[in-house]
């Protein structure tokens, strides 16, 4: 191993910019970071701090989002668009973003935050354990690959989302699946028998969920969303979009030609989108026959069999199977709560404005919600700049609901037609917490306008998953499901259709930080809401002041 050494500062300058690039035979302008898509690959250790120099020389506006990383006590840091920060302006505007990584280990990602450009502007940020703990917790792996799971357009991915915001309704498709950028056939990983890899799966897709497999190989996950998990033996891994998971792979087939195939998980009902990708796995010590039969492209590489596109048994059943691996055995998860949430959310719909166009008049127009609250970003400053000027400015409020207005059949899908349980309105509004108090969140996707498993993100803080289920919750019997001894923790949560789940954390970092879904399109459309973290009573539980080149409007 290498020589170690103490925490280190890691320094990069990302340059944003336009990149031509060509797939399937179409060039393409795309927003990219130093000239590479997928972007550089960031590489650091628990305990390092992490500085990167973002300079925007793109036609849009721009922020770079550290997805997963807990930013304690640096939220001028995160990077979403309004929340954390004003956008870094075209025309070579620049802004660093500066922060540690404390106590985390394990496969994140670094993507835009901003409009649709996550498309484009992303790259991996892998955590290695630190100086004090230089092993993992499971057998060193004799090498590692980094898959990155997008999506390609022929089209300038701005235009796609002005497209869908236009229509109301969900974006163009797009056109392929990719890993690490590269169209079917495009990646490759060579491998020597008898040797275990660390796979870090990371699901950059926009708008699609994943199942991923490798022909004749099986994984072992060992983390999510740099959790780690206890080991789990499967052979099909599930990732939505945000998601990350660790997996060792043996490397133990007969030596040969082998597709890796990441493939669409659908679980809108009549969805009729079922792409799939692959990518060739083969054996350094390559026998010459397969060898011969991949150049020539013959059937010889062997395809895995992939679960059907809405197979949502098996995507339940993956994600229901992983716990969390305990430090040290000792449960961790605070088994006190001090406030409780009950959280609905799903497609609404939302009164035309009178300048409106695009609208349907009678029903309206199509909007994503929390609680019956479409979130707004504010236009004029970032909600953690107005939070440390204690809102004198007025740009959100504190009534974010803890629950829903009316309670209904949520996972009904005749409920739509009552429009008081559909009808949403705009606003900014956050929910308060006070410093270092513990929160339960029960997350109920509804289904009044198509029920779809919408993955949730929340910045700044891992969480418990304590349960999940499908239907409508029920406090009575859910309690009996809730794991409080060694639950998966996640930053990124993919809520069943027409289900639940449970989730659990505690407020321990000062700062505004946004509940998501990570389907690109929902955001825009409203599938947001904001937690406002107070300070702490202690000089080390205060967020410091933005840094002096934090972007203004
Ligand atoms: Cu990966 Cu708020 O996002």
């Amino acid at each position: 191993g290498l020589p170690l050494a103490d925490a280190a500062v890691v320094e990069h300058t990302f340059h944003v910019g336009n990149l031509t690039i060509s797939r399937l035979g179409h060039s393409q302008v795309i927003t990219a970071v130093n000239g590479q898509f997928p972007g550089p690959k960031l590489e650091a250790r628990d305990g390092d701090t992490v500085v990167v120099h973002v300079v925007n020389n793109s036609p849009y506006n721009i922020t770079i989002h550290w997805h997963g990383i807990l930013q304690r006590l640096s939220g001028w840091a995160d990077g979403p668009s309004m929340v954390s920060q004003c956008p870094i302006h075209p025309g070579g505007a620049a802004y660093t973003y500066r922060f540690n990584i404390t106590g985390q280990e394990g496969t994140l990602w670094w993507h835009a935050h901003v409009s649709f450009l996550r498309a484009t502007v992303y790259g991996a940020l892998l955590i290695r354990p630190g100086p004090g703990k230089p092993h993992y917790p499971f057998p060193t792996p004799h090498g590692e690959a980094t898959l990155l799971f997008g999506e390609w357009w022929n089209a300038s991915v701005v235009d796609v989302e002005r497209q869908a915001m236009l229509s109301g309704g969900a974006p163009n498709n797009s056109i392929a699946l990719t890993v690490n950028g590269m169209t079917t056939g495009g990646y490759e990983l060579p491998v020597r028998h008898g040797e275990t890899y660390l796979l870090r799966l990371i699901n950059a897709a926009l708008n699609y969920q994943l199942f991923f497999k490798v022909a004749g190989h099986d994984f072992t996950v060992v983390a999510a969303d740099a959790c780690y998990t206890e080991p789990y033996d499967t052979d099909v891994i599930v990732l939505a979009p945000g998601q990350t998971v660790d997996a060792l792979m043996r490397a133990d087939a007969s030596p040969g030609h082998y597709y890796m195939a990441a493939q669409v998980y659908q679980s809108l009902a009549n969805a009729t989108y079922t792409a799939n990708t692959t990518a060739l796995l083969w054996y350094e010590q390559h026998d010459v026959a397969t060898a011969e039969a991949a150049t020539a492209g013959t059937s010889m590489i062997v395809m895995p069999t992939m679960p059907a596109f809405n197979d949502s048994e098996t995507a339940q059943g993956f994600y229901g199977s992983l716990t969390g691996l305990l430090p040290d055995g000792k449960p961790t998860v605070p088994l006190h709560v001090d406030t409780r949430m009950l959280v609905t959310y799903g497609l609404g719909v939302m009164p035309c404005s009178p300048t409106q166009t695009l609208c349907n008049r009678t029903r309206g127009s199509v909007a994503a919600s929390m609680n019956n609250v479409s979130f707004q970003l504010p236009t004029t400053m970032s909600l953690l700049e107005a939070h440390m000027r204690g809102n004198v400015d007025g740009v959100y409020t504190r009534d974010f609901p803890d629950r829903p207005p009316l309670m209904f059949n949520f996972t009904s899908a005749a409920a739509g037609s009552n429009r008081s349980v559909m009808l949403t309105s705009k606003g900014t509004k956050v929910k308060t917490l006070r410093f270092n108090t513990t929160v339960e969140v029960v997350l109920q996707n509804t289904a009044i306008l198509g029920s779809e498993n919408h993955p949730l993100h929340l910045h700044g803080f891992n969480f418990y998953v304590l349960a999940q289920g499908v239907g409508n919750f029920d406090a009575r019997t859910a309690v009996r499901s809730y794991n409080l001894v060694n639950p998966q923790q996640r930053n990124t949560v993919a809520v069943p259709a027409g289900g639940w789940a449970v989730i659990r954390f505690t407020a321990d970092n000062p700062g505004v930080w946004v509940m998501h879904c990570h389907l690109d399109a929902h955001l825009p459309f409203g599938l947001a809401m904001a937690f406002e973290v107070d300070d702490g009573p202690t000089p080390d539980t205060i967020l410091p002041p933005p840094p002096p080149d934090y972007p203004q409007c």
